[in-house]
Order: structure tokens, then sequence, then C-alpha cells
């Protein structure tokens, strides 16, 4: 089927759940044991056998729109570097400059023909390749050539950039995204803008996680944001692989698609009803038209921690000066909102998940894309492709 049929599909679904007051709903209940959150050996796990192993979402083509362009950032503990080279080629490396450890660019954006360390200033081209030893005839001999920044595996595509923070790994970003690219490709989000970020720190990357993957909580936790707009307990959930489409209708999903021929209702994201785009196993991206909001949650030093970094892009580039004002107050809005509303709740979880209070969690027949999200997790931490994949 193609898109837009899929999604007018969805949305004729989620005006009916808002009509009959109904939700998506699976089978059964799921137990997660208390211990996922808060045990250290859980959390090397994870690190080495995900987010080491799969494509993580660090950058987006509006980021590095020109030859030269570059970021150096934190991923999951590991200073990473990626820029886009002259002929536009993206690349990404272990940002650790060949001679004593020091970054070779400081955390941040910036444009540059090439990167000099600032410890002792040596020098790196677009490609990596170690190009100058400062007062090189009283260094002695080194092979230049096997020198330069150690390379991750990299690709670009549907206006982001993935990186594989294990060198020389193998990336498909094709196979692992099962199509669900497409549905970036349609909105173009590589054309978008972007507007700029704000950092948050938080509990366990899941504790912060799973707030994204339900809106069972939305009357209670956030009665004045999101519940005016968007029903409590009132999701549709598509999966892609690992990676899965929520949907949210509005309370007025029914006005608001009376007025559209049936046909073009696949069209309508973000009048009568929202999507939440969960990409595995840390991004989430809120898509709308005035700001859109992406959360790139990384594991932080220990298990009771995560630092998220919340991007903001938007269809339109900045028109003036009050247009950026407006962006920028938007963007400490969501910030705000975001932290206030998830990650302090999300603290006094951690909090009472390290008592022992409980052996395990529960999740609901209705909190699907959480139970989902967990399937995929321990399906990726048996570490055997022979076992079957969870099925949605
Ligand atoms: Fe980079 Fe010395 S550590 S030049």
């Amino acid at each position: 089927m193609d898109r837009i049929s899929q999604i007018g599909d969805v949305a004729e679904i989620m005006r009916d759940y808002v009509a009959n007051k109904q939700t998506f709903l699976t089978e059964e209940t799921m137990r997660v044991p208390t211990r996922t959150y808060t045990d250290p050996d859980q959390w090397k796990a994870e690190m080495e056998l995900v987010f080491r192993r799969v494509p993580l979402i660090l950058a987006f083509t509006a980021e590095l729109p020109n030859p030269g362009d570059y970021k150096a950032m934190d991923a999951a503990g590991l200073p990473v570097l990626i820029n886009r080279d002259k002929e536009g080629v993206v690349r990404a490396f272990l940002n650790v400059c060949s001679h004593r450890g020091a970054p070779v660019a400081s955390e941040g954006h910036g444009n540059c023909a090439r990167f000099t360390c600032k410890y002792h200033g040596w020098t790196y081209g677009q490609d990596g390749k170690l190009l100058g030893i400062s007062e090189a005839s009283k260094f002695g001999e080194v092979r230049k050539g096997e020198m330069g920044l150690r390379e991750l595996p990299v690709q670009e595509a549907a206006g982001m950039i993935f990186v594989c923070l294990t060198p020389n790994a193998p990336i498909d970003i094709g196979a692992y995204y099962r199509g669900f690219l497409e549905d970036f490709e349609a909105l173009d989000f590589g054309k978008w803008t972007y507007m700029g970020s704000r950092v948050i720190e938080g509990a366990n990357w899941k504790i912060a996680f799973d707030g994204y993957l339900e809106g069972y909580h939305f009357a209670s936790l956030h009665p004045e944001t999101i519940f005016p707009r968007t029903p409590s307990n009132c999701m549709h959930f598509e999966a892609f692989g690992p990676h899965i489409r929520i949907g949210f209708p509005h309370h007025k999903i029914a006005d608001a698609l009376a007025g559209v021929p049936r046909a073009e209702w696949g069209t309508q994201e973000n009048n009568g009803f929202d999507f939440v785009r969960i990409m595995f196993p840390n991004v989430s991206a809120f898509i709308a038209p005035e700001i859109t909001q992406v959360a790139q949650l990384s594991p932080g030093p220990t298990p009771g921690q995560n630092r998220t970094v919340l991007n903001y892009l938007r269809r339109e580039p900045i028109k003036d000066e009050a247009d950026r004002a407006n962006v920028e107050a938007a963007m400490n809005f969501f910030r705000d909102v975001t932290y206030t509303e998830d990650y302090l709740i999300g603290l006094e979880i951690q909090k009472g998940l390290e008592t022992g209070a409980h052996d395990d969690l529960v999740f609901g027949r209705n909190e699907r894309g959480n139970q989902y999200f967990h399937e995929w997790l321990n399906w990726y931490l048996q570490d055997d492709r022979d076992l079957p994949e969870p099925v949605l």
C-alpha cells in the first residue's frame, strides 16, 4: 500500500478511536524487570550491543548544509566529528588526535578546510588524513599515512546522517529502517532548516524514552500543554522493523477531516492528527509545521543518567530577526515543557526504582509502543540474529 493510502487508513482508525473513546490494544500486558533501569551490567550491554552496533542518527543534513561544515559532539560517551568535504561527501571520525589523543575540533558546529588539534597543532584534512606535524623536523619519524583520524561508518539519507560508533562495522540503513526513511523523504526532510538545539539531562535513558512512546499520561501530566489538543490514551502504532510511527489524533479529528475528501486524508498530518516517529533505539521526532522537535537520547555516564539533545528544525528558513526571536522562544518553551513535565518525574521514577520497592514494572495493553521497544531492546541484547524478531 502506498504511504498516503496507509496514513489515510490510520487517520480513519484514529477518528473512530476518538469517537468511541478507544485506542490501539494488544493482547497482553508486559512485565519488565525494574533492574532494567538500574543495573550497571544492563547499561554496559546496551552500550556494547545496541549503541555501538546500530546506525545512530547523529546529525541532520540541515546541520551541515555546506562544504566544510562540521559538527563535533559526544555520542553515547564517544567524541565524534562529522564533516562535509568540498565535494559534499559526509564523513565521520572519532574526534581523537593520533598524536596524544586531544580532540581536533571543539564540540559544536563550524566550517573549515582542515582541522587543527589545539594541543600541539597537528592538522588533518576533511578526509581525516594527517596533513601536518608541527615542527616536524624535531619530532622524529612517523608514518603520516597511517596516522589519520579513525573513521566511522556513515551514511546520509532522507535528511539525516547515520553513524555507527564501531570503526569498520557494516552499515546498511536501508535494511535497518525497513522503508521508514521513505516517510521522511516524502516530508522532504533533507530540505528543512536546522533551527538549533537544547540539552537536558535526566534519569535512565529508557525511563525518559518510555515517556515518548505513549500518550496514556497526557491528561495527568500535560493537562495544559498537550491535552487541550490531543486526548489522553488514544494512540495508533505502526511498525517498520524496530521503528514505530505513533499516531495521536486530536480531539477535533472528525471536524478536521470532515471537509477533506477521504482520498486525501493521508495528506492531513497535523490537521486532525499528529505522528511521533520513533527511530530505534533513541530518537523521537515530533513533526509539526511550526517547529519540529527531534529528541536524541543517550545513556549517561551511569545507569541513572541520560543526556538528551532536543533538535529543532523547520520547513521554512528564518525570515527575519523577529522570526528568529520567536523560534528561540519556541525552542526554550519546548525544552522547558519537556524538562519540567517529563524529565523531572523521570528523576523521581529513577529514585523510586532504586528503592527495590517492586521487582517488575508493567506496561498495559494500551502501551504497545513501550512493549514493542522493550521487546526489540531485549532482542538486540540477546545478540542472536537467528531469534525471531518481535512483531507488532
Ligand atoms: Fe593533537 Fe598533540 S594531541 S597535536
